[in-house]
């Protein structure tokens, strides 16, 4: 029954998320005049695709991943995702988004998709809400700003174990590839692509 309500809430959301292009075109046009702002994607859902959504499920599941943490929720769709795999493993999420809108529309989409319990939605800046977090994790989903991969994940870091995974997501835009290249030169990480680069997925050594 939870499987479908949240297959049921993935799928209205996708069709909701239709118009994407169009929001992200006038969002991006607005960089033009003045530099580009988070909130010029207020109304854009900007999610991970299906594909790679049922991917990371199979990877919760696969690798038995409990403790997830998101940067960068927008309406909930990846984090839907998550929850799914959570109800395999008994895991559970903390997500985070900067726009108080958005944040309180993906909770009614937890609470629509009856996942509500699983998911801890932090608002503000994903630098500041999860400043004190020392719970292990299990698995880190980058999803938020690009110029924050670094510094949010050299945050986390000291959470991190030997059996961690970080789904980077837009691996191949500029401020995440310079991220993936400092990750990269300490050898305790190993980054495989996927997506044709669209994805990078990094373990430890
Ligand atoms: C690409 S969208 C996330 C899409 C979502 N993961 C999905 O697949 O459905 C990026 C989101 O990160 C949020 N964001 C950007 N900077 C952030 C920050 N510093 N802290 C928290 N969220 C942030 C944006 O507001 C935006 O909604």
């Amino acid at each position: 029954m939870q499987n479908s309500q949240i297959e049921t809430t993935i799928a209205d959301l996708y069709k909701d998320s239709k118009n994407d292009y169009l929001k992200m075109m006038k969002g991006a046009a607005k960089s033009i005049f003045s530099p580009i702002q988070p909130s010029d994607f207020k109304d854009a859902y900007l999610a991970i695709s299906k594909e790679q959504g049922i991917d990371l499920v199979d990877l919760i599941k696969s690798n038995n991943l409990k403790n997830m943490v998101e940067f960068g929720t927008s309406f909930g769709i990846s984090t839907l995702f998550l929850a799914q795999g959570a109800t395999e493993t008994g895991g559970r999420i903390i997500t985070t988004e900067l726009i108080k809108s958005k944040a309180k529309k993906a909770i009614v989409n937890f609470k629509n998709a009856g996942v509500n319990d699983l998911i801890e939605v932090r608002i503000g800046d994903a630098m500041e809400t999860l400043k004190n977090y020392t719970e292990s994790i299990d698995l880190l989903l980058l999803d938020g700003w690009k110029d924050l991969y670094l510094p949010l994940f050299q945050m986390l870091e000291p959470n991190f174990h030997a059996n961690t995974i970080i789904y980077v997501d837009n691996a191949d835009m500029a401020d995440s590839r310079k991220f993936l290249e400092k990750v990269s030169q300490n050898s305790k990480y190993q980054l495989q692509r996927k997506y044709a680069g669209k994805v990078v997925i990094i373990s430890i050594e």
